[in-house]
């Protein structure tokens, strides 16, 4: 047993998470494989892991291979950075290219990815987020109820949902995105019970005025020209801007963390709509009445 004072232990000592970034180039070039967005050891996290909760990966699949990958998750995201394939385990088999979703459930086989045919640099590249890490820390392994059906997020629906919002007049200053929900999750409204994404679109010349959460956030920069970067920081000053912000550069394909808890604003310099796909883990936050996001 070990007996703490309260006032010196009631605050715990732990690794911050950090602002890091995943480059494209990764998935750009090489064999099929895995790319692990793996960093557990800055966070003295015994197991592989982005964040506590969530882990995020690149899969490269060069024109013609496949792969196969697993994970003791309750729910796992895929977004098709680029070319055009399938995917097939014990839920069936899917279809997807580029600027598709699909989210799976507990899976206790292994999904099958075959790289049909890609637009550029000779074959498919796919982000992938789940929440192993969460199993790990809990010690469990999900039951083999699914919490969710396999759901499929097509390019184009969610380019016309947003071509909807942006003529609508109701729709929130410079901000211009689709939440994306499931049917299973008709309280939170989150992708799946524990992951949340959304994709938003910033238009040229314009900046989106800071936000926090306490969920963090895994951001894939889906299209991006120079000048386009996010702000973060602890604290916003009195007028809202962040305080001593660090400025993370979006890079096409290119992850980058946001810290739980941090402001972050969003900046378009260029002449061009920018796209970013956040995940998060933001369904267990939401059901846990803790996310606490203020604009
Ligand atoms: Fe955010």
């Amino acid at each position: 047993a070990s007996i703490f004072e309260y006032g010196s232990a009631a605050n715990p000592d732990m690794r911050p998470i950090p602002v890091l970034v995943h480059p494209p180039d990764l998935h750009e070039r090489g064999e099929t494989r895995v790319i692990p967005f793996d960093i557990n050891d800055f966070l003295e996290i015994e197991e592989s892991c982005t964040s506590p909760n969530l882990m995020a990966s690149f899969v490269r699949i060069v024109k013609g291979e496949a792969i196969e990958t697993s994970a003791n998750a309750t729910s796992q995201a895929f977004y098709v950075i680029r070319g055009n394939g399938t995917s097939e385990g014990e839920h069936g088999k899917i279809s997807w290219s580029t600027g598709d979703l699909f989210v799976v459930p507990v899976t206790r086989g292994k999904i099958h990815h075959v790289c049909v045919d890609a637009e550029s640099m000779g074959g498919a590249a796919l982000y992938w987020v789940h929440d192993e890490p969460l199993m790990s820390y809990l010690g469990v392994n999900p039951s083999s109820e699914k919490k969710f059906e396999p759901t499929l997020y097509r390019r184009e629906e969610m380019l016309a949902r947003v071509e909807e919002i942006k003529h609508a007049s109701d729709r929130s200053n410079n901000r211009c995105g689709v939440l994306l929900g499931n049917t299973a999750c008709s309280q939170t409204k989150t992708l799946t019970h524990v992951l949340w994404s959304l994709l938003n679109s910033i238009p040229a010349q314009s900046v989106q005025r800071p936000h926090r959460h306490n969920s963090i956030a895994l951001d894939l920069a889906v299209a991006a020209k120079p000048g386009v970067y996010t702000l973060m920081g602890k604290e916003i000053d009195r007028n809202g801007f962040i305080i001593d912000p660090i400025r993370c550069d979006w890079v096409p394909g290119g992850v980058f963390i946001t810290p739980p808890g941090w402001w972050h604003s969003h900046h378009n310099e260029s002449d061009d709509v920018a796209w970013v796909l956040p995940m998060q883990d933001a369904g267990l936050y939401t059901h846990q009445r803790t996310l606490d996001i203020r604009f």
